[in-house]
């Protein structure tokens, strides 16, 4: 059996140098490590080549060479780059040209000759890396626009080697592509590969379109990219899933049902037990004044927040208190701002929910080198702000904003407690969020708002389907969420479950690595 080699910026796991010196391994939990991290774990020759994540400067020679030691004792080859090469390939070319641009926010994106030299070099370097470890048979596995120059750099040095490369992120149509200086680079990049997968068939359409606008070369009957020195390149959809049962097993750990009883109790859907602690009498006062609006407004301090602690159970509003959750990189692409705005428009358009439902944000600072992303977190910051203060009460804050990372277990409590989750990124390759939520619910209610521009929403179509930019439309559509029947929420559910169930990550890695072995036999065109 072929060995297979992984390539890809980030590495499965991260090391910390600790203040004696000495180094400490961990495991990293993004989409790609938990996909095709239990390939690489069961394959005993399988080898995995990445960035080391730790800057070159001030290490020599011989703590460099230590750092290479222990990450191969996980078989993880690291790649050592300055910071220069990490400001210009990673942050300039990747995160601040490629990225935008990919995600259509072309106005985001900066052109830079500089940022682009350092892109070409850092492929060059992963090509030098790669070819010591190259032996005949071997695949290579090369993941996401990082790396979209190293097939062709590959093959120019080994003519026989299987290579494939998988997208992460959408292909953007040729309008947008076109714009790229180094569009055609990049497409003659990818074609030293032999399989190139996307998540959906729409993304295989638009690189195969800007392959057709931008270099001339046209398709086969096969839908192969046919180039001029007789090979086939083949271009297919890989939608990528999730560790279905993995999600769905910590969401009953103790950990993430305590936070879910955390947030329930905090939102006020636990505290039911306080109404019998308050006299008929009391009741119906606080009802018949709360139903007059101003409640508040001519009581005393002390009767003020004595009352305004029981809100949540002591409304005239027959509503149960609900909890809308989302999960996300604080990333423009994600539409953070206009998914507050929603939240912030329902409140107003639907006033029966306020003190009745409360939004638990989690939004994880991400590529704070980068200037956007800075500028992004200010913005939702302010959001969040106009939101509870224009709406809440004394005892209710509508949002709860975190912005920390957090590891699984709390992240599935947060999936679990919420009633909604609401995932409505302007742009997306797939957004394994939606899944993940979906998986912690395993035969249970809980709706999920999906955003029509992303990959997962081609598969989810039992959710509640949106155009994120429409603020009106997601206000509508997270107050039917909300609204749902609970047993019509387990139907829609049952139905996109068993599909997640069956389309796992491990199923996507198997699926592109056979595909990747069909391919390079069937890629030499014999005429
Ligand atoms: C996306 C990309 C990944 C990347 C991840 C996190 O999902 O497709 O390649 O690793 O974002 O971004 P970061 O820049 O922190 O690696």
């Amino acid at each position: 059996m072929a060995r297979l080699i992984i390539v890809s910026n980030r590495l499965p796991v991260s090391l910390h140098i600790k203040d004696d010196g000495s180094f400490l391994l961990t495991q990293n939990v993004g989409g790609l490590a938990t996909a095709i991290g239990p390939y690489h774990k069961s394959h005993s020759d399988c080898l995995w080549v990445g960035w080391s994540g730790i800057e070159k400067e001030g290490l020599d020679e011989g703590q460099l060479a230590a750092i290479t030691k222990e990450f191969k004792s996980r078989r993880c080859v690291p790649i050592h780059l300055t910071r220069d090469e990490v400001d210009g390939y990673y942050g300039g070319f990747s995160n601040d040209t490629l990225w935008p641009l990919f995600h259509d926010f072309s106005h985001e994106a900066k052109f830079s000759p500089e940022t682009w030299k350092m892109y070409q070099r850092v492929n060059e370097i992963f090509c030098d890396v790669i070819s010591k470890s190259v032996r005949p048979g071997d695949m290579v596995w090369i993941q996401d626009y990082h790396l979209m120059l190293l097939p062709a750099l590959l093959r120019s040095r080994f003519p026989d080697l299987r290579i494939g490369w998988f997208l992460h992120i959408p292909f953007p149509s040729t309008e947008i592509f076109r714009s790229l200086p180094q569009g055609a680079d990049l497409l003659r990049g990818l074609l030293g590969a032999d399989l190139l997968g996307f998540h959906t068939v729409d993304f295989c359409n638009n690189f195969l379109a800007s392959v057709k606008l931008l270099l001339g070369l046209d398709t086969d009957d096969d839908g192969r990219v046919a180039l001029a020195d007789g090979r086939h390149v083949t271009v297919d959809a890989f939608p990528i899933g999730i560790d279905y049962n993995l999600y769905k097993r910590t969401s009953h750990s103790r950990l993430a049902q305590g936070m879910r009883h955390g947030i329930e109790a905090a939102s006020g859907k636990r505290t039911r037990r306080i109404i019998s602690s308050l006299s008929a009498e009391s009741r119906a006062a606080v009802e018949a004044e709360q139903k007059e609006g101003s409640w508040w407004s001519h009581r005393s301090d002390e009767e003020l927040s004595e009352l305004s602690l029981l809100r949540p159970v002591v409304s005239s509003n027959p509503k149960p208190n609900k909890i809308v959750v989302s999960v996300d990189r604080l990333d423009y692409t994600k539409g953070l701002p206009e998914r507050i705005k929603s939240f912030g428009r329902m409140l107003e358009k639907y006033p029966e929910w306020v003190g009745h439902v409360t939004y638990y944000l989690l939004a994880t600072p991400s590529r704070e080198n980068v200037e956007s992303y800075r500028l992004l977190k200010k913005q939702v910051d302010q959001l969040v702000g106009e939101v509870n203060g224009k709406y809440s009460l004394l005892s209710w804050t509508p949002i709860h904003y975190i912005t920390r990372s957090l590891p699984i277990k709390p992240v599935c409590g947060i999936y679990t407690a919420g009633d909604v989750a609401l995932v409505t990124p302007l742009r997306d390759g797939m957004n394994l969020v939606a899944k993940e939520y979906l998986s912690c619910h395993d035969g249970r209610d809980g709706s999920l708002v999906l955003s029509d521009m992303c990959g997962a929403a081609r598969e989810l179509t039992d959710a509640f389907i949106v155009n994120p930019y429409d603020i009106e439309a997601v206000c509508d559509a997270l107050h039917s969420a909300l609204e749902i029947d609970s047993a019509e929420a387990i139907h829609r559910n049952r139905r996109m479950q068993a599909r997640l169930e069956y389309s796992t990550a491990s199923l996507w890695c198997g699926q592109f690595i056979s595909a990747l072995r069909q391919a390079s036999t069937d890629g030499l065109s014999s005429g």
